[in-house]
């Protein structure tokens, strides 16, 4: 049968192994390259991107099963760069080394779709399994808040 599955908009065939991991689908077979290899092992969050809206760890996640689904990478969470979250990354200097932030991104992505005002302890919460070696975590989290504020101001 032929799988097929949608990556940003676009629609791919699964042309490989259904055990392959998205994460290699997206890096190796597609060069998105954005999506970051961290642990492999589902405990880190640098792999993490949407299947239909939610935050999934695509290291642990075998493309075989994602026929049919939605996946959003950090490339396709806007058209220019200008989510809420990334406009905010910029203005609050979140990054240092980098690495981790894509994953970062797209948990707070998720976090903000399914909670668009989280207090504090919602950020904390969502966002405990996403590792920064360079703890960057006061600033991602700063970032968020302002992110969910300023889509409270789009939608009033
Ligand atoms: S690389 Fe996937 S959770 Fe660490
Ligand atoms: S910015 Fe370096 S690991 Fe998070």
């Amino acid at each position: 049968m032929d799988k097929s599955i949608i990556i940003n908009g676009e629609k791919y065939a699964i042309d490989v192994d259904n055990d392959m991991p998205l994460l290699w689908f997206l890096r190796d077979r597609l060069e998105k390259t954005g999506t970051k290899f961290g642990c492999g092992a589902g405990l880190c969050g640098a792999c993490t991107v949407h299947v239909d809206g939610v935050a999934t760890r695509s290291c642990v996640t075998p493309v075989g099963v994602l026929a049919g689904k939605s996946i959003t990478t950090i490339e396709g969470l806007s058209d220019d760069g200008d989510h809420p979250l990334q406009k905010a990354w910029l203005e609050n200097n979140v990054p240092q080394c980098g690495y981790c932030q894509a994953g970062q991104i797209m948990n707070a992505a998720s976090l903000l779709n399914t909670n668009p005002t989280p207090s504090g302890n919602d950020i904390d919460n969502a966002m405990q399994g996403n590792i920064c070696r360079c703890g960057t975590y006061q600033r991602i989290k700063k970032a968020i808040a302002q992110a969910a504020d300023e889509l409270a101001r789009e939608v009033s």
